[in-house]
């Protein structure tokens, strides 16, 4: 499973790479408004940082299919071709994904609530499809059960298709689909840092330290000796 940030701040992105095994960068409109700025100037910085092959993940607002297909022009002229052009899965957006897939555009199927949802934009030819976890649990429905039936479905019919799992809210949601395979998880710098937030293992750490530093000394580490 690719482990993929869920922001759109560029310090904040950066330092998640220092930390972390990131392998691309989502965006979506909500999170763009929150940096405030021009969304290219924000996304042409998130690009020049993570390199010109790396996943990046631009989302059209556009509300007919003709208008997404321009929109998703113009980001891959601004941000490059390997950028991926998210879509919501509605109907004008299904057209669209028909359309963007004839020309080799690399598409993630967005705001997916359903297994058919996710089923027709990968028969429309998405790259990833992104059931919205957390989103679903909320309105009373199971989000990792969806993710993990995309998964199935995509398996099953022969699509290439893979599920680009969003919207979580905890780390037992990362680790079920984890668990699973699935082909992706995008995931907020807070919810990753959530991944390995755990008191035993600072202890555990801490203890080490405290019997080393009886050996050798205070501050002294295996440079020292
Ligand atoms: O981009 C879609 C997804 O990341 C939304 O997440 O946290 O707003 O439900 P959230």
């Amino acid at each position: 499973m690719k482990l993929i940030v869920d922001f759109a701040n560029l310090d904040r992105i950066k330092e998640m790479y220092a930390y972390y095994p990131i392998d691309g960068v989502t965006t979506n409109p909500s999170i763009l408004a929150k940096e405030g700025k021009n969304p290219y100037e924000v996304l042409k910085a998130i690009r020049k940082f993570i390199g010109k092959d790396a996943e990046l993940h631009v989302q059209v607002v556009s509300k007919d299919a003709e208008s997404m297909v321009r929109e998703a022009h113009k980001i891959q002229q601004e941000l490059g071709p390997s950028t991926y052009v998210k879509v919501p899965v509605s109907r004008e957006g299904l057209k669209a994904i028909k359309a963007l897939a004839a020309e080799g555009t690399n598409i993630t199927a967005t705001a997916v609530y359903t297994q058919m949802q996710a089923y027709l934009a990968g028969k429309a030819g998405a790259s990833y499809a992104a059931p919205y976890v957390n989103r679903i649990d909320n309105i009373g429905a199971d989000g990792i059960k969806v993710a993990k039936d995309i998964h199935d479905i995509f398996k099953k019919n022969d699509l290439k298709t893979e599920v680009l799992a969003a919207s979580f809210k905890n780390s037992q949601q990362v680790l079920e689909l984890a668990k699973y395979g699935v082909g992706a998880a995008t995931v907020a710098p807070d919810v990753i840092e959530g991944l390995i937030k755990l008191d035993a293992v600072d202890c555990a750490i801490k203890a080490f330290t405290k019997d080393f530093e009886k050996l050798c000394g205070e501050g002294k580490t295996m440079l020292d000796c």
